[in-house]
């Protein structure tokens, strides 16, 4: 396992993923490459083996010394074995190195893999938005707001 770097080259990849991730709104290739190739983005992947396609990426957008999470996906025939978590972990090494000191995210209330995932490295929750998210099947649903201190 490694994690490396993306850049607009991947972006094909990253929509795919991204597909994969049961969101109700998808992000198309050229909508991808316009949001990595923005200076204030960072999109590291995971990559398994010698393979040359991730099976997982993160995204977060810098302001000033803060970030926000856009999106974490790892492709469903790799979760569970601790892919999200390393690479959040590079992720946010990465981020600290750019002079973040503190990373927010809203994660859907239920999701309980990704709310695992962001606890384990240390994220915490700071608020609570009703309706926030729209449902693939209809409705509304509850984001939960997380904040971690990289300082
Ligand atoms: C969230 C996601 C990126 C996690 O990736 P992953 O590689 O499966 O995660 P890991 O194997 O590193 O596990 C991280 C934590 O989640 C837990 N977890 C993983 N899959 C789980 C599941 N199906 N149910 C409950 N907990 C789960 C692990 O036990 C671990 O918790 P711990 O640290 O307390 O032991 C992945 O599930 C995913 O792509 N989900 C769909 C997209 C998504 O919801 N993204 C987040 C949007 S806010």
């Amino acid at each position: 396992m490694r994690t490396e770097r993306l850049d607009a080259r991947h972006a094909r990849d990253v929509a795919a993923l991204h597909g994969q991730g049961g969101f109700a709104r998808g992000w198309d290739p050229g909508e991808c490459a316009a949001l990595m190739a923005d200076a204030v983005v960072t999109t590291d992947g995971v990559f398994v083996g010698s393979a040359a396609r991730p099976v997982g990426f993160v995204m977060s957008r810098q302001a000033a010394d803060e970030a926000e999470i856009l999106s974490i996906v790892v492709t469903p025939a790799q979760r569970g074995s601790r892919l999200g978590a390393s690479l959040l972990g590079a992720h946010l090494s990465r981020l600290a190195g750019r002079g973040v000191t503190q990373v927010f995210l809203e994660v859907e209330e239920g999701n309980v893999a990704a709310e695992r995932l962001y606890r384990h490295l240390g994220f915490r929750e700071v608020g609570r938005r009703k309706g926030y998210y729209p449902k693939t099947g209809g409705g509304r649903a509850t984001a939960v707001a997380m904040r971690l201190d990289l300082a």
